[in-house]
């Protein structure tokens, strides 16, 4: 591994938490780099089912570091009750560190993301509702509250009351709103945080060390490619860059460090919230992605927008990223399927493009150019090597393979651990006709 970074290659929700696990077993250090919890994934194992959005599912592997690093928003009431979860169902906590450079969301954020939202009426961006933007906007205006500040318990409260009091006044003046259990709300909030000094740490510096040594280090991204502030779908994106090269910043390592870049996407494509989605199904084959897919959201509950998978975003993805490998999740739910579409191009005013457009005005406006391939109608999801794939199911990959420009490393199959195939020749799946071991 030396050192991998995970990204989402389309909007979120592509698998990562599942593929991340399983890499865990080869690091010794795991960090997730952006976000807040805003992102989630269930981890189920032998301590039992766990839904996690803040705490690297590293937790779980007492030989790994388990690093929240410092372009993480963390919410120090949520990141206590993950803590405080896990030390009850016999997982040590001993092997968490949390950024002392970390910014803290504080109540007045989550009520300014509700009241932007509803400000912004039709078009609000269907957000987390979990103070993710204002939180980052905070740390950009340089008027945030940080993981260190916890340190200097006095100094903190200080801080708190004074950003509380600007907020307020906001809050009233420009939305109207009733702000009458603002004060009660930081106090909880306050007290979680210094619950967290044991776990604040230079994690910079952790990494260096680990780096030193040799360690292999896993660094984990949050939501996808498409949700990046900067490469993505903006405005319908979150407030943080999700892509590859913000593994170094949000962890604070350098970029001749990295090795390795796997991006994750789905066999199709899901989107929540609001914004262009060029494959989605809004009909009966969107219901069965939905329905055999299980897309509803880990975090807030909500059904994903389902549609076909679309290989200009993994395009996109690829060179944003610079992705080395992919890994392709959910492959089991295309099983009952008699044909499954895969976009190629997009069609514009009667020409057809390629690459992602510069403008998210045509972006919202494009076609979906398909190419249809034949399903294999068979249930995969107990297949453990990939030349025992039917040859439509190679097939298939290979297309993404040839589409993308990318090596497939690794599939799964279906939710539990065990259901993945990792890819020895990933350029070229073999069949098992081919005669080759594959
Ligand atoms: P925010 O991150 O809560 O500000 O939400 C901004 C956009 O990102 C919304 O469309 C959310 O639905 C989306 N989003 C945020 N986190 C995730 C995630 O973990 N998976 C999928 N979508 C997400």
């Amino acid at each position: 591994m030396p050192v991998l970074v995970v990204v989402g290659a389309q909007w979120g929700d592509e698998g990562k938490g599942k593929v991340t696990d399983l890499l865990c077993e080869e690091a010794d250090v795991v960090v997730r780099y952006q976000g807040g919890n805003n992102a989630g994934h269930t981890v189920e194992n032998a301590y039992g089912k766990f839904a996690l959005h803040l705490v690297p599912s590293g937790i779980f592997h007492q030989h790994v570091l388990a690093i929240i690093g410092n372009g993480v928003v963390v919410d120090p009431t949520v990141l206590r009750k993950e803590i405080d979860e896990l030390e009850s169902r016999g997982v040590s906590t001993a092997n968490l560190r949390v950024s002392a450079g970390a910014h803290l969301i504080m109540p007045y954020h989550i009520l300014l993301d509700r009241v932007y939202e509803v400000r912004l009426g039709k078009g609000k961006i269907g957000t987390t509702g979990r103070g993710i933007g204002p939180a980052y906007a905070d740390k950009a205006a340089r008027q945030g509250v940080r993981m260190q500040d916890v340190l200097d318990p006095h100094t903190f409260r200080e801080q708190v009351k004074a950003f509380m009091a600007a907020k307020a006044e906001v809050l009233v003046k420009a939305y109207d709103q009733d702000v009458g259990h603002l004060e009660e709300e930081c106090e909880r909030y306050i007290e979680a945080a210094e619950s967290l000094r044991p776990y604040i740490d230079d994690t910079a510096l952790l990494l260096w060390n680990a780096l030193r040594r040799e360690e292999r280090v896993l660094l984990e991204g949050a939501q996808g490619t498409m949700l990046d502030l900067d490469h993505g779908t903006y405005p319908y994106v979150t407030s943080s860059n999700p892509v590859a090269g913000y593994a170094c910043v949000g962890s604070g390592i350098g970029p001749m460090e990295l090795s390795e870049v796997w991006g994750v996407t789905k066999a199709y494509t899901t989107r929540v919230g609001e914004g262009p989605f060029p494959t989605e199904l809004t009909g009966e084959e969107g219901d069965y992605l939905r329905e055999v897919g299980q897309e509803f959201g880990t975090t807030t509950g909500r059904p994903r927008r389902c549609g076909w998978l679309d290989l200009v975003v993994l395009r996109h993805a690829a060179r944003i990223n610079g992705l080395t490998g992919l890994c392709l999740t959910k492959l089991d739910v295309l099983d009952g399927l008699d044909a499954i579409k895969v976009c190629t191009a997009y069609r514009y005013q009667g020409e057809e493009i390629r690459e992602m457009p510069p403008s998210q005005a045509v972006f919202a406006k494009v076609e979906p150019v398909y190419e249809e391939l034949p399903g294999w109608k068979t249930d995969i999801s107990g297949i453990t090597s990939a030349r025992d794939l039917p040859n439509e199911t190679i097939d298939f990959l290979n297309f993404v393979v040839r589409n993308v420009r990318v090596p497939i490393s690794l599939i799964s199959l279906g939710p539990r651990r065990e259901q993945h195939i990792k890819v020895p020749h990933p350029d070229h799946v073999q069949r098992a006709s081919d005669g080759r071991q594959a």
